[in-house]
């Protein structure tokens, strides 16, 4: 299933049971020879090596931080930053987001900064990440003052999700994406509490994506109808935020 998204860069949103296909669509996108996969390091040891052999006539690097919401720091940032440059990145290069929200949210915003933007690819493995934070190009890190106050509005080349991953999700996960999926029922139409109820699969993961692409296609700087997408997420930031991201 291939959903194409026409913001300030058009870009196809697919979705695939398998890896097998990644390649045939990267290489419509990626242009130079470099690749940095940001991931975590619990996706490293699930799917690394996957997406590594997928792309072995490259020259592949690879960062990974620690899992969860801390890593969504400056210091993470800055070091990506470092990193990209002591490997002699440059602007046709590209980025892989390897991970669930907060991968795509750090690795997003270096590729908008890094040079002033390189090409950035998003293979999201979390459900959340696969019907919300890889479509729509919200990037952002984390200040002390609050969550996603740096950040960028920057679209990625390609997001390609593969429904595989979603076999080694936790359950804390899998619910966490469903908060989302059933969010789209609220605010889109065309997507059933019943539907929702049969389970996830690709044709689910399809129908949340079309209606994220329908908002961001008319309002991709949120300044009114992408509001919508922020339903439950404005009281989970505060929560958060007074958590300290625990
Ligand atoms: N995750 C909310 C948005 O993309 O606008």
């Amino acid at each position: 299933m291939e959903i194409k998204v026409n913001a300030s860069k058009d870009y196809s949103v697919i979705i695939k049971d398998s890896l097998c296909e990644l390649k045939s669509y990267a290489k419509q996108v990626i242009k130079g020879d470099k690749i940095a996969i940001i991931t975590d390091k619990r996706v490293e040891k699930l799917y690394l090596k996957q997406v590594e052999e997928v792309f072995s006539d490259s020259k592949v690097y690879t960062y990974s931080v620690n899992g969860g919401e801390e890593s969504k720091s400056i210091t993470c940032y800055y070091e990506i930053l470092e990193f990209l440059a002591e490997n002699g990145f440059k602007r046709n290069d590209t980025i892989i987001a390897l991970g669930g929200g907060v991968i795509g949210d750090l690795a997003g915003f270096t590729a908008s900064t890094y040079m002033r933007g390189i090409n950035l690819i998003m293979i999201p493995t979390t459900l959340l990440a696969m019907v919300d934070s890889s479509v729509g190009g919200k990037t952002a890190i984390n200040l002390k003052s609050g969550k996603n106050l740096a950040g960028s509005f920057y679209q990625p080349s390609l997001v390609y999700i593969c429904t595989e991953f979603l076999k080694t999700l936790p359950d804390r996960e899998v619910l966490s994406g469903m908060g989302e999926i059933v969010k789209y029922s609220f605010i889109g139409s065309g997507l059933t509490l019943d539907e929702i109820k049969q389970g996830v699969n690709g044709s689910l993961i399809y129908k949340c994506v079309d209606i994220k692409r329908q908002i961001v296609e008319n309002d991709e700087r949120e300044s009114g109808e992408r509001k919508l997408l922020n339903l439950g997420h404005t009281v989970g930031h505060a929560i958060e935020k007074v958590e300290n991201y625990t």
